[in-house]
């Protein structure tokens, strides 16, 4: 195995160090492990952009607003380091809780109205623990690039704004979801469905497609909306927290399709939650 695994920031910057100094370009995709091929897309797509490429695998207490969804999330820390191996990771950063939050730790990082509505509104502090965590891990790397994936559209935005607004010298890059051949949006959560939600589970990227095609066609988006919504509940969805349109840079509410949009839902299946999004765009 060639991967270095670091679990300190001290380690990591010596070794960024020493690549810096060689004129290495470096990038970094950060993780919380479980990885599936939505992960390995992030990492081939930053092997082709970097000399040297970090993973970070970090299970960030702080985003989980509920104790049993971080309790239930998927770890398999042997599996991931055998993934990125294959992918010719260079290195996998993985701190401990304590490494990241240190005994009176007290700094958070918020991002005001894109964090508010949509996921903000449902996972309440979310985006909060996001944004701090993601801003550890740009200044801890000082990677030039960094890699996250659209089907986290909201989080996308929010990482977006945060380097802009705090002047983080990296350029966030955002690729696209990786769906199952049914397709459903992958996820680590996904594992989490029993055989017969899984089946029923590709309905939210069905809805949203047929959604989003009628809104592009000229229907009303609040009809359409609706009928989507109805749609997930009548197939074996338990609720439906959010199916919307918003403008895709602001994601501010939209009623009709005058701009470049969103089409983003978050639904409950089998006690799992699962969000997956779409782009929306004016014919003319
Ligand atoms: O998308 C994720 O896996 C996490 O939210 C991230 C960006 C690694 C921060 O913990």
């Amino acid at each position: 195995m060639s991967m270095l695994i670091v679990r300190n920031v001290a380690e990591m910057r010596a070794q960024i160090a020493q690549w810096r100094r060689a004129g290495d370009n470096i990038a970094v995709v950060p993780t919380m492990g479980a990885l599936h091929e939505g992960h390995l897309s992030l990492v081939r797509v930053a092997r082709g952009r970097a000399r040297r490429v970090i993973v970070t695998l970090f299970v960030n207490p702080s985003q989980f607003n509920n104790a049993e969804d971080l309790a239930k999330y998927p770890r398999d820390e042997e599996a991931d380091v055998t993934r990125l191996d294959a992918e010719h990771v260079d290195l996998l950063y993985a701190p401990s809780v304590e490494e990241i939050y240190p005994e009176g730790f007290a700094t958070k990082v918020s991002v005001s109205r894109l964090s508010e509505g949509l996921c903000g509104a449902h996972r309440p502090g979310h985006f909060d623990g996001v944004s701090t965590v993601v801003t550890k891990l740009l200044l801890q790397t000082q990677a030039d690039t960094a890699f996250f994936g659209e089907k986290d559209y909201q989080q996308l935005s929010v990482i977006r704004r945060l380097a802009r607004d705090l002047d983080i010298p990296v350029e966030i890059v955002g690729v696209p979801t990786v769906r199952e051949a049914d397709g459903l949006a992958m996820s680590s959560r996904n594992v989490r469905l029993s055989e017969t939600a899984r089946k029923q589970a590709p309905a939210m990227a069905e809805a949203l497609r047929a959604t989003g095609a009628a809104i592009e066609a000229g229907q009303s988006v609040a009809i359409a909306t609706e009928a989507a919504k109805a749609e997930l509940l009548n197939v074996g969805y338990s609720e439906v927290e959010y199916l919307e349109l918003r403008d895709a840079e602001t994601l501010e509410p939209l009623s009709k399709l005058d701009r470049p949009a969103r089409l983003l839902a978050a639904g409950w299946l089998d006690g799992v939650r699962l969000i997956d999004n779409i782009a929306v765009l004016p014919t003319r």
